[in-house]
């Protein structure tokens, strides 16, 4: 959840005490001249104030109606204070307290929707309600980016985005793949062989590796090692920057969060423009394809060529299975940032979870080694291929209830566009923040019995996979997410080669268990693990 206090939003809240530009010729002139002549300027200050509070006030009371929140806002920022820190247990609170609740910081309203079926409404109502991530995004990634589309802007391009994930592809990127994991597997060893042994913090080492994965299967080759290093160093100033409150204009002041967030963006796009274009030299000359760059300019070109064969006047010309027009290099590289830009985190969180969870539960660990060995048939070398996903029920079932038990989203934050009747009491206002949430639906008891529990089987022997309403974990809707099978696919190839090369010991601490809310949730102490290569 997050919001941006941006200058106009201020002027919003001022609005009701700024006179029209005629007022003079309504208001006698003779009672402001009174008003000045009889007040202090301190008392007519302090009126000002005073009005301004209660207007801030009635409108909080107003727009809350019968939804959960507090009686009453802390007078204009709300519980801003809170909102800087934000506590997953505050959260947990929130939703408890309702299947609708509201809070206001500063201008914002923002309602939660801890219920299922409201969620689903909110994902699936784009003539109500768009997602906003958090506000400073746009400024972040560009205005211009294909994600803030809407309707049938957004659908089309989305359309061609989605040749990019079909099976087809996704075997095509394993190699590359392969070739990340086992660099970083080397870099985990090295790591605690260096550290003598002892156990050192993973969370940032995670990010890592999501990010050189990333990176590598946008990119192939195009990208240098130095490249990838520097952008997964500073990609973590891009997440400090999107703060559920960002002081006003704080991206134009140098050394704030937002400023070296926005000049982290610029220089990741510049570095993606010029893959890009290497690209496109390296397809023209009929290279195969690698990577994702690749694979959407061979798509441009097929399209070309099929286009240009219909202006000749040839009959019968099949036609490419993703046909699209020719984007610019900027166009593809902002295209690509944002998919770094919504799998980092989510990503990096996942991980961080799989590797304490499963040096927790040597049982699980044990039983998807094993499958992971069996299925390539017993040579534990042998490189993943996608042929291999629809044979590892287990580690699929491992993938599932993961992303299930600590969903790396937790909830995502929607604007409304109009006045939203999210239920048949309730209207959320125009310019409110609606955000639906995923944990609740994702741990509630009917669903998944005991939901606290990590339970692969659930998946296999239980009910789970038919609880589809409540497999919020990539959203709903026509925004939902691009990666819904990237991701487990990724997962499972990352953690099944990690569970035939590696052991690791997970050394926890009081706080492991404890929920850290950056961008998305990490335990607390930043996962302390130790690796050794198994013998
Ligand atoms: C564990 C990893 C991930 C999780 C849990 C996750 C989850 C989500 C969620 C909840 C949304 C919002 C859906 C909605 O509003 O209905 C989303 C959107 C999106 N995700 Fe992911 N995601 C993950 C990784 C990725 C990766 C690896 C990529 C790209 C390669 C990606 C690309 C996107 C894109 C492009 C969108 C916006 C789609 C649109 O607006 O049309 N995500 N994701």
């Amino acid at each position: 959840m997050a919001m941006r206090i941006s200058s106009s939003a201020i002027h919003r809240v001022q609005r009701p005490v700024v006179l029209p530009e005629n007022h003079s010729s309504r208001i006698p002139s003779g009672v402001v001249l009174a008003l000045r002549e009889n007040w202090s300027d301190w008392r007519l200050i302090l009126t000002l104030i005073f009005i301004l509070v209660i207007y801030d006030q009635a409108m909080y009371i107003v727009r809350k109606g019968s939804i959960a929140g507090p009686r009453y806002k802390i007078p204009f920022m709300g519980p801003f204070i809170q909102a800087l820190h934000p506590k997953f247990e505050s959260y947990l609170a929130q939703w408890a307290s309702g299947p609708l609740s509201c809070v206001s910081v500063f201008h914002k309203f923002v309602v939660l929707a801890s219920d299922r079926d409201i969620a689903h409404k909110v994902f699936k109502s784009p003539s109500h309600a768009k997602p906003c991530i958090v506000p400073i995004a746009a400024d972040i990634m560009g205005s211009s980016a294909w994600i803030f589309l809407q309707g049938r802007a957004h659908t089309e391009y989305r359309r061609g985005l989605a040749g990019l994930f079909t099976n087809k592809s996704l075997g095509i990127y394993s190699s590359v793949q392969e070739q990340v994991y086992s660099d970083y597997f080397h870099k985990f060893v090295a790591h605690t062989s260096a550290n003598m042994g002892k156990p050192t913090e993973h969370m940032a080492l995670f990010r890592e590796v999501n990010c050189a994965l990333s990176c590598r299967t946008f990119f192939g080759n195009y990208i240098s090692q130095d490249a990838v290093k520097k952008i997964a160093d500073d990609f973590y100033l891009i997440t400090a920057a999107l703060e559920l409150v960002n002081v006003p204009l704080s991206m134009y002041i140098p050394y704030t969060k937002p400023w070296l967030g926005k000049r982290t963006a610029d220089a990741v796009q510049i570095e993606f423009a010029e893959c890009v274009a290497a690209c496109k030299a390296n397809m023209a000359s009929g290279a195969a394809p690698t990577c994702i760059v690749d694979q959407w300019v061979m798509h441009m070109i097929e399209s070309e060529i099929y286009r240009e064969r219909i202006a000749s006047g040839e009959k019968d010309v099949p036609k490419p299975t993703n046909l699209i027009r020719v984007f610019t290099n900027k166009e593809i590289a902002q295209t690509l940032f944002t998919f770094l830009f919504a799998s980092q985190d989510a990503s990096s969180s996942a991980t961080t979870w799989l590797f304490q969870i499963l040096a927790q539960r040597p049982d699980v660990l044990e039983r998807l080694r094993q499958e992971n060995l069996d299925v390539r048939g017993g040579d534990r070398t042998r490189p993943f291929e996608l042929g291999m996903y629809e044979s590892l029920t287990y580690t699929n079932a491992v993938v599932k209830e993961l992303l299930r038990y600590r969903p790396p989203v937790i909830f995502v934050p929607y604007e409304t566009t109009k006045p939203f009747p999210v239920t048949p009491t309730y209207t959320v206002s125009k310019g409110a923040m609606i955000i639906p949430s995923c944990y609740p639906a994702l741990h509630d008891p009917v669903a998944y019995p005991s939901p606290e529990v990590f339970d692969p089987d659930r998946w296999i022997t239980g009910d789970a996979e038919s609880k589809a309403k409540n497999w919020l974990v990539f959203g709903a809707g026509p925004h939902d997410c691009l990666a819904r099978r990237y991701v487990p696919l990724t997962m499972a190839h990352m953690i099944g080669k990690a569970a035939l090369e590696l052991d690791w010991v997970h050394h926890a601490t009081e706080r492991s268990e404890e929920i850290r809310v950056f961008a998305t949730i990490f335990p607390m102490d930043g996962c302390p693990l130790t690796f050794t290569k198994r013998p």
